[in-house]
This record gives structure tokens, C-alpha cells and sequence, in this order.
């Protein structure tokens, strides 16, 4: 669930290609996130996929024609501006060259370009079309003055074409639109012109060039805690070992494979961070040395001597200063104003939670019980226990991984003083 989108309007123009057909899904996903979704068909789109099936979808009114008029909260509405006027969010999937063209004009000859010229807020197009007609420069053209004036784009993508053709042009997956429309919608939220990297997934430690150490984790509390972050107008940086889940969309992706590369990304990018959220699972060990070919069974036993990896979290939690109060040392000396980390447990619980929030220099830990039926690796939900630098201790009841982020996310706007934050609309 995304509630960013809760109760949002949503705009969501087609224009006429055949990926119309893949903005059926996208107002589902809208949908099912409780957003309002008002459907705007050119009439070719109306050729590609009937009015009703997004009707169905939306059970709310679609409009294809500039004379109609919009029923509203009883009340019957001019249709454009009405839209306009109530929209958070006008996207347009596809978006044709000629749709783009018009729009970069400023042309109002039908519904949807009135109703796009008429509209003040956030705009995202998902471009679908022949290479060639993406390329034009025409159409570039196009793009450039559309995106001077502050409209997201989404795609396209290489892939197979209406035409056969492989090439630039393919609408971008409706999920992928879904992931981005939460991230505009959400810019200027409360963690607007914050950096927050998080850590995620289980990293891996070669022994030979088949086989690695690793472990359990997912990355699925990291990815939840990255679409959080996100959603609430953060720029999130999501520094990631191999994960079993779909990466989020609207985020910068640092894949790395073991520790020492998931230290150095993190450490790269430490001056613009302003929050830095540990939630991968890094190994504490690597082989000493990683084979250059792959290891022979023996008879008896393999053994493999393995040496310390750094401690990620720790080596940035102890830094002194941070990027709104350096530290006289130096600007390799800065601290993110806020550094949590996550403990992963299956006994004496608290003990050790409390020991990690003071050895690595915590702001906040979050201890789960790994061994927990509902709250380790692989699962939906999460039980947790907060401690905070403060002394301040909080249980919170089961939820959901993603619930969990949005709530520990809640937390770092509270810690931030970003609780009043008032949303600034572009
Ligand atoms: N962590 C890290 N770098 C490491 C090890 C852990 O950044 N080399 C981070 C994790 O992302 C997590 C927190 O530190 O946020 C605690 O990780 P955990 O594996 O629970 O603890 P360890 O520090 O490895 O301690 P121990 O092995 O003694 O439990």
C-alpha cells in the first residue's frame, strides 16, 4: 500500500498508442491505493481500450469529450476545469508524440490538453513510441521545454515496439509509473532537501568465483523503508546487497555485493547524508581469501579462514559533528544527523540491542527477534522495539514491514522537527 496516495486525485490522461492497454493496470494499482482517479481518453485512445473497462476499474466517470460536463459532489462542473482545479497529480500513460507536442505548444483542442493546460500541479508523462519519432528532434524538443517547465518524465524504455522493432520507446511498466507518481506526489513532504541512504538486503563474501557466504535476508525492510522515505519527499538512496524483492522505483539504486563495497558506497556519499538507515544484513566476516578458481572437494574437511569486515554503522555513528555543525577536524569527520540501525536477535533481546545503539553511537535501534515466527528474515510483518539515544523505550505492535518503515520514518520527521512541515506545492 502506498498511502501517500490515499484519498489524492488523480488525473490519469491516455492518449492513443497501443500501450493504452497497460494504463488499465496502472488505474487498478491507483485504485486499489484508495486514490481518486479521474481517466481522460483521447478519442484514438478510446480506439485502443474502451472508456467502460476504466469506468469498471475506477467506478468513476471517464471523459473523452471537452463538452461534457463532470459530476461533482452533486453538483454538475464544467469537466476541464473542474478536473484541473481538484487534481494532486495529472499523469499521462501513454504519452504519443503528438500528445507531447501538444502539450510543449500549449494547444488545447480536446479534453485532455485543455485540461492539462488548465492544471497548476505536478505532471508526470510516460512517453510510448516509434524510436524514430522519440528521437526527432522535434520531439526532443518537446521533452526539453516540458521538463524546463518542471513536468517528470518516465521512461521510455528499450523493448519490443508495436511495429516488431526493438528499440527506445516502449512505455514504461505500470508499476515502475506507479512507484514514481508516489515519489512526485510526495515531493516537498516533509523530509523535502533531506539526503536518506539506506542499507538493504544480505551481502555476499566470495570463497571461490561460485560460491559466497551470505544470509538470510531479503531486503525487504530496507526497500520498505526506502519507498517511506520517498513518499515523504526525501532523496533516497537505497545502497543495496542482492535482494529477493523488486527494487523501488523513484530512488537512486547503489547495488553492491559485500561489505568493503557496501562501506565504500556509503562512505562516498556520507557529505550530502542527512539520515543513514542500517537495515541491510552485512557480514561481520569475509574469506581471507577468495579463490581464483573454483575449490576442489577434499576428502576430509575445507577450512576457510575468515578476517573482520568493517562495521558500516559504526564507523559512521561515531563520526563527530555532522553536515549542519562540521566538526573543526574536517569535512571526513561529519556525522548524519540522524543514524539508526536495526538489531537483528534471537536472544538476550534487549541487552544487546542497548549495547549496539551505545557502541556503534546510535540515534535509534530497532531490535526484532529474528527467531519470532512473525517478525524474522522472509516474512510480512515485523514486531519491534524501539530504544532511543534518550533512554526512551517503545513497543509497538505487530504491523506490517512496511508499516514499520513508515512509522520509523514518522519518528526521524518528529526527531527532525519536521512535524508542522508544511507541504509546498510547485
Ligand atoms: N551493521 C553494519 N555493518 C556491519 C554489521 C552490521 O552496518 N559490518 C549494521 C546493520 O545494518 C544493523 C546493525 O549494524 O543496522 C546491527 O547489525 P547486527 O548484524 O544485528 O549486529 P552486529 O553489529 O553484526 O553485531 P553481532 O554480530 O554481535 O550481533
Amino acid at each position: 500500500m502506498a498511502p501517500i496516495l490515499s484519498g489524492k486525485r488523480i488525473i490519469l490522461g491516455i492518449s492513443g498508442g497501443i500501450a493504452a492497454y497497460k494504463s488499465v493496470t496502472l488505474a487498478s494499482r491507483f485504485t486499489q491505493a484508495n486514490a481518486l482517479v479521474d481517466v481522460i481518453m483521447t478519442h484514438s485512445a478510446a480506439k485502443f481500450v474502451a472508456p467502460v473497462t476504466f469506468q469498471a476499474i475506477t467506478q468513476r466517470d471517464v471523459a473523452t469529450d471537452t463538452f461534457e460536463f463532470w459530476h461533482d459532489a452533486g453538483r454538475l462542473r464544467i469537466g476541464h476545469v473542474a478536473l484541473a482545479h481538484a487534481a494532486d497529480l495529472f499523469i499521462i500513460a501513454p504519452a504519443t508524440a503528438h500528445t507531447i507536442a501538444r502539450l510543449a505548444l500549449g494547444l488545447s483542442d480536446d479534453l485532455l490538453s485543455i485540461t492539462a493546460l488548465s492544471y497548476k500541479g505536478p505532471m508526470l508523462l510516460a512517453p510510448a513510441m516509434e524510436t524514430n519519432m522519440w528521437t526527432h528532434p522535434a520531439t526532443m524538443r518537446n521533452v526539453q521545454i516540458l521538463g524546463d517547465w518542471g513536468v517528470d518524465f518516465i521512461g521510455p524504455a528499450e523493448g519490443r515496439l508495436a511495429s516488431g522493432e526493438v528499440g527506445e520507446g516502449r512505455v514504461a511498466e505500470p508499476e515502475e509509473i506507479f512507484e514514481v507518481a508516489c515519489k512526485v506526489i510526495g515531493r516537498g513532504g516533509p523530509l523535502d532537501g533531506l539526503r536518506v541512504v539506506i542499507t538493504a538486503g544480505g551481502t555476499r563474501e566470495a570463497i571461490d568465483p561460485v560460491r559466497f557466504m551470505g544470509n538470510h535476508s531479503t531486503g525487504k525492510m530496507g526497500v520498505a523503508l526506502a519507498r517511506a522515505a520517498r513518499d515523504l519527499g526525501a532523496d533516497t538512496v537505497l545502497v543495496h546487497a542482492p535482494l529477493a524483492v523488486h527494487p523501488p522505483g523513484g530512488v537512486a539504486l547503489v547495488p553492491v555485493h559485500t561489505a568493503y563495497q557496501m562501506y565504500a558506497a556509503v562512505m562516498e556519499d556520507l557529505p550530502q547524508t542527512d539520515v543513514l538507515i542500517g537495515a541491510a544484513a552485512v557480514a561481520d566476516y569475509r574469506p581471507s581469501a577468495s579463490a581464483d578458481k573454483k575449490l576442489k572437494k577434499l576428502p576430509q574437511q575445507q577450512i576457510i579462514t575468515l578476517e573482520r569486515t568493517p562495521d558500516i554503522l559504526q564507523a559512521v555513528g561515531q563520526r563527530r559533528g555532522n553536515a549542519y555543525c562540521p566538526d573543526p577536524a574536517g569535512p571526513d569527520r561529519q556525522r548524519p544527523r540522524l543514524v539508526i540501525g536495526f538489531a537483528a536477535e534471537t536472544n538476550d533481546l534487549e541487552a544487546n540491542a542497548l549495547g549496539k545503539l551505545k557502541r556503534k553511537n546510535l540515534d535509534l535501534i530497532v531490535l526484532n527477534d529474528v527467531s519470532a515466527a512473525d517478525s524474522g528474515f522472509a516474512v510480512d510483518t515485523n514486531r519491534v522495539i524501539l530504544f532511543e539515544r534518550d533512554g526512551n523505550r517503545e513497543d509497538w505492535p505487530l504491523m506490517s514491514k512496511e508499516e514499520v518503515a513508515q512509522a520509523i520514518l514518522q519518528r526521524v520527521v518528529a526527531r527532525l522537527g519536521r512535524l508542522n512541515w508544511q507541504k509546498r506545492r510547485p
